[in-house]
């Protein structure tokens, strides 16, 4: 394993572009992990699988509540196909609900071509004065094919303390060593 430290909270494009010389030429996955995935085969290993055939960029998307779209970057939908393929126009970082163009959401996971890094290396302050990978991601896909994978396994937004919390009770529940212990725990606070 080899890390880079990105040396100023400039922005989630900023700290991709520090991976440059690391990365290459290759396609490459990008993983938030404040955001956690539960799916089997996981979200990412079905995105691969997609990835030999869209090419492009390809992020993982879901819907979320129209009030929670300032939240995420949310996707302006050209088509959506029957296995949950989504072909998008762009995304947008953060938009207010009565200007979101719908309510797919990008998830924290995506596979990008190394393209991005042009457009990286040219990315003004977008929302929030941050260089955003969104922003970047728009950009190059003036050239490149964009694609969402809609996920349809369980998500814990653990960037949030209730969806941190909600994590760990669920995900102790579902283990043998722990649920019993834990539901115990949980009847007796409930008392
Ligand atoms: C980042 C991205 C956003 C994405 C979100 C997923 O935002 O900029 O497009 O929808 O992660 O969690 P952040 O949560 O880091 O502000």
């Amino acid at each position: 394993v080899a890390s880079i430290r990105q040396q100023k909270p400039l922005g989630l494009g900023r700290a991709v572009l520090c991976a440059k010389d690391m990365i290459g030429d290759d396609p490459f996955a990008v993983i938030l992990p404040d955001e956690l995935l539960i799916s089997d085969p996981p979200c990412l290993k079905i995105m691969i699988d997609r990835y030999n055939n869209t090419g492009g960029h390809l992020i993982a998307a879901m819907e979320v509540p129209k009030e929670e779209t300032c939240n995420y970057g949310i996707l302006d939908v050209k088509s959506i196909k029957n296995d949950g393929l989504i072909h998008v126009n762009s995304m947008v970082e953060k938009p207010d609900s009565n200007v979101a163009p719908s309510c797919f959401a990008n998830i924290g996971r995506y596979i990008l071509d190394s393209s991005i890094f042009n457009s990286l290396k040219n990315q003004k302050p977008g929302s929030g004065g941050e260089i955003q990978l969104t922003d970047a991601i728009n950009d190059s896909a003036l050239k490149t094919q964009f694609h969402a994978q809609i996920f349809d396994g369980e998500r814990f937004d653990c960037g949030s303390k209730i969806g941190y919390l909600e994590a760990n009770l669920v995900l102790a529940l579902k283990r043998p060593d722990l649920s019993h212990k834990m539901r115990a725990i949980i009847s007796n606070l409930l008392k």
